[in-house]
């Protein structure tokens, strides 16, 4: 067994962290091998849920699990950490505008960039969950310099895994069996689900999913709507956002950014941009990404006919102006 790595998961007493938790304590992101210390960050009102999260912890026996760190403090949360998954945000409240929310998360994520910043290990692996997530991410980065940019990401996976587990179904094989489906831009309704470059193992033969599907129509509109609205089908059928699911996507991510991913195998993550596939520069955008030794890079080359940059030019306009309205607030400090 290796020495134990410090991980911190924020918003540590709301519902994805509560799948989430057990998912890392388990082992299923860091490996068999890898003991942890969790550290657990929410905010004070929450102090009290906090404390039974770690009773449940404790409860689960896990032998992994080292020891768990409960704090409402950053400063003690993001202390020597070599993983930190940012799902705590202020929750989009009724009447609220997007731009309300935006503003008070940028407030939040500010203040974590600069802990991580001042406590963290130097090559941490950030995550941000918690929405707006890529602009979050985005100011995060922004007060934490000294760590590399290419540390910030935000979360697609779900979108990712939702795309393919709808693909699975449509063409009738095992979700492993589907891969290379893409989510370009912001995790929002203006995302860009892309299956052009996907395959599906049919038979014992792999298929362009453009071929197995044979209808362009459904792939360029049923799929790419259905997919943006997922999250809200969810929430209007739970009454409460998608958290298991969530918290598996969030662990695939982190799992995948540690371990690598496998040769032909691509995962979509949003990272800072370099202006790959004419995307503006700095801002946090999901690509299609290809990952080895905790590195990741942009997978080059793919073909992006008009129809799928149009896409990526809506979506890029959105991360723009959030850009913006974000930098707008972090300047009347
Ligand atoms: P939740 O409301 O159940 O939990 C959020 C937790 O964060 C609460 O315990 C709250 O007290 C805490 N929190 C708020 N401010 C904090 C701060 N400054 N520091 C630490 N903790 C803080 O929400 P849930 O369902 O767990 O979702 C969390 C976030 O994840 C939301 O912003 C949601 O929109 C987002 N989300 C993102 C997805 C993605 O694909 N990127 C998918 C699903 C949800």
């Amino acid at each position: 067994m290796s020495e134990p790595i410090r991980v911190v998961v924020t918003g540590a007493a709301g519902q994805i962290a509560y799948s989430l938790l057990y998912m890392i304590a388990k082992g299923d992101v860091f490996g068999a091998d890898q003991t942890l210390i969790l550290h657990l960050l929410d905010i004070v009102p929450m102090a009290g849920v906090l404390e039974g999260v770690v009773m449940e912890l404790a409860d689960c026996a896990l032998p992994l699990l080292r020891q768990v760190v409960p704090t409402t403090d950053p400063a003690v949360a993001f202390k020597d950490v070599s993983a930190a998954f940012l799902v705590g945000a202020m929750p989009r409240k009724e009447g609220m505008e997007r731009k309300d929310l935006l503003a008070s998360n940028v407030t939040i994520f500010k203040a974590q960039g600069e802990a991580l910043d001042k406590y963290a290990k130097k090559d941490v692996k950030v995550l941000v969950v918690g929405n707006p997530a890529n602009t979050n991410a985005l100011v995060c980065s922004h007060y934490a310099p000294s760590i590399p940019r290419e540390n910030f990401t935000a979360m697609t996976r779900l979108d990712q895994n939702r795309a393919r587990a709808h693909i699975a179904v449509k063409v009738n094989v095992p979700v492993d069996d589907v891969k290379n489906v893409i989510i370009w831009g912001n995790h929002s309704a203006t995302q860009f689900p892309d299956a052009k470059h996907a395959t599906a193992k049919i038979g014992l033969v792999e298929k362009s999913v453009y071929d197995a599907i044979n209808n362009q129509s459904y792939l360029e509109e049923d799929f790419v709507s259905i997919i943006q609205k997922r999250g809200a089908a969810v929430i209007a059928a739970r009454k409460m956002s998608s958290a298991m699911s969530a918290a598996k996507a969030a662990s695939d991510h982190m799992k995948d950014w540690w371990n690598g991913t496998s040769p032909g195998n691509f995962v979509s993550m949003a990272v800072v941009s370099d202006g790959s596939y004419g995307v503006p520069k700095d801002i946090v955008f999901s690509f299609p990404v290809e990952i080895k030794n905790k590195e990741w890079t942009i997978v080059q080359g793919l073909d992006v006919d008009e129809f799928a940059r149009s896409k990526l030019e809506v979506t890029s306009q959105e991360l723009l102006e959030e850009k913006e309205e974000a930098m707008a607030v972090c300047s009347q400090d």
